[in-house]
């Protein structure tokens, strides 16, 4: 990736992350009633896998360093996507884990995603326990039928509620870099080429969604994937540049999905179903996303080879707001404002197919 030293999209860059700071003057009005699901892996996860014996676990310093309550199990230095799409949506707390979610929050929403899940069960096993998509699928359904339908007092009432709900999912990454190209581990790439593969986990993840909706959901924002080729951990193994292998994955993976978001428009247009694409590829690349930031290939804190994950108690890089990758998968909070903006207020039709997540909330 190239470095870009324009000024106007530094100062681009500096605006979107000073309006992210101020997130909350500029929320809807919509408030009161947005209720916000979050289901996906590491770059979601709050906290659901500090208790499961795994690897893949960021609940210890530096993770949470510009985090108020410090290392929670986010990983990133601060705050994670859903955080700032939390704040965009007007929400004075950040939605709780699954994990410890109690009481009359829930009604706001609930996080699922747990590091090293995948759309396939097996997937991210190699490195412990971990919270599946189907298994994420099965704790929110025990969310409605068991706290929310008991909260709210009826079938109808849920359903009415669920509606106005939105479902943020990011998954898939790891079915690749935490499945099919680790064939030591993983049969996959064994039994399917890239392409097979591929469809396997893009029908599997349309039978999940199609799941989500019959549970009642209705406003969904998918990301796809974006970066995976090109973390610290991909280049490490390439010296230093790009894993084409891998984006070639996730390219192939973007344009199925692309056409599976077409169908379920189309399927599910009758109930005013909407699901719309958040695309990191153009959020990773374009200048007024990802490419203003001044490291692209490095991670902010020193990494433990084998995980990519953070050394216990380093001493992370001081200016992390000019790095886009926090350890050697994640990004930093710096990026992730600026995920969060592109995705829910995107004017620029690269970032979201087919519309934005603002209007996806207001349909
Ligand atoms: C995968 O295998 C199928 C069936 O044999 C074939 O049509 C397709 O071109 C192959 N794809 C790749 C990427 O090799
Ligand atoms: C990142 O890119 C810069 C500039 O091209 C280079 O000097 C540096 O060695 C690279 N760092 C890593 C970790 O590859
Ligand atoms: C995502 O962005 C890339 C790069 O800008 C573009 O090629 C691709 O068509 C976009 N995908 C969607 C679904 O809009
Ligand atoms: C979204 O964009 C509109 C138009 O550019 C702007 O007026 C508004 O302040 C933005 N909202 C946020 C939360 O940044
Ligand atoms: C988001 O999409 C809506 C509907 O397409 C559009 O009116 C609005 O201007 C978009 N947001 C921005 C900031 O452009
Ligand atoms: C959208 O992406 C394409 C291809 O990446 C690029 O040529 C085009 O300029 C982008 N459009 C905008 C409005 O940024």
């Amino acid at each position: 990736m190239e470095i870009i030293n324009n000024k106007l999209y530094m100062f681009w860059k500096l605006l979107l992350l000073a309006m992210a700071a101020t997130i909350h003057v500029y929320a809807h009005a919509q408030t009161n009633d947005s209720c916000f699901f979050i289901f996906g892996d590491s770059s979601s996860d709050n906290g659901n896998n500090n208790a499961l014996f795994t690897l893949a676990k960021y609940n210890y310093p530096p993770y949470g360093v510009d985090f108020p309550s410090g290392a929670t199990g986010r990983a990133t230095n601060g705050r994670t996507v859903p955080d700032f799409i939390s704040e965009l949506l007007g929400f004075n707390v950040y939605i709780p884990p699954y994990a410890s979610a109690r009481g009359q929050d829930i009604l706001k929403g609930v996080n699922y995603a747990s590091g090293a899940a995948g759309i396939l069960p097996e997937t991210g096993k190699q490195m412990g326990a971990d919270i599946s998509m189907d298994a994420q699928i099965a704790n929110h359904v025990t969310t409605i039928v068991g706290t929310i339908t008991a909260k709210l007092g009826s079938v109808e009432a849920t359903k009415k509620y669920l509606k106005n709900c939105l479902h943020y999912v990011n998954i898939g990454s790891n079915d690749y870099i935490n499945n099919y190209f680790m064939p030591q581990y993983y049969l996959s790439s064994h039994i399917y080429n890239l392409t097979q593969f591929t469809d396997l986990l893009i029908s599997k993840f349309s039978r999940q969604l199609r799941e989500l909706h019959l549970a009642g959901g209705r406003k969904f924002g998918l990301v796809n994937l974006g970066f995976i080729g090109c973390t610290p951990n991909a280049r490490s193994t390439n010296n230093g540049e790009c894993v084409q292998e891998i984006k070639t994955a996730a390219s192939m993976f973007n344009e199925r999905l692309k056409v599976l978001v077409d169908q379920l428009n189309s399927d599910f247009s009758n109930d005013s179903s909407v699901f719309t694409i958040v695309n990191s590829t153009a959020i990773f690349t374009l200048n007024s996303g990802f490419a203003g930031f001044k490291v692209q290939n490095a991670s902010c804190c020193k990494t433990v080879s084998s995980t990519g994950l953070c050394v216990k108690n380093g001493t992370p890089c001081e200016n992390r707001n000019e790095y886009i990758f926090w350890d050697g998968f994640h990004t930093t909070e710096a990026a992730n404002a600026i995920f969060a903006l592109s995705a829910y207020n995107a004017s620029n039709p690269n970032y979201t197919y087919p519309f934005n997540m603002s209007r996806l909330l207001s349909s």
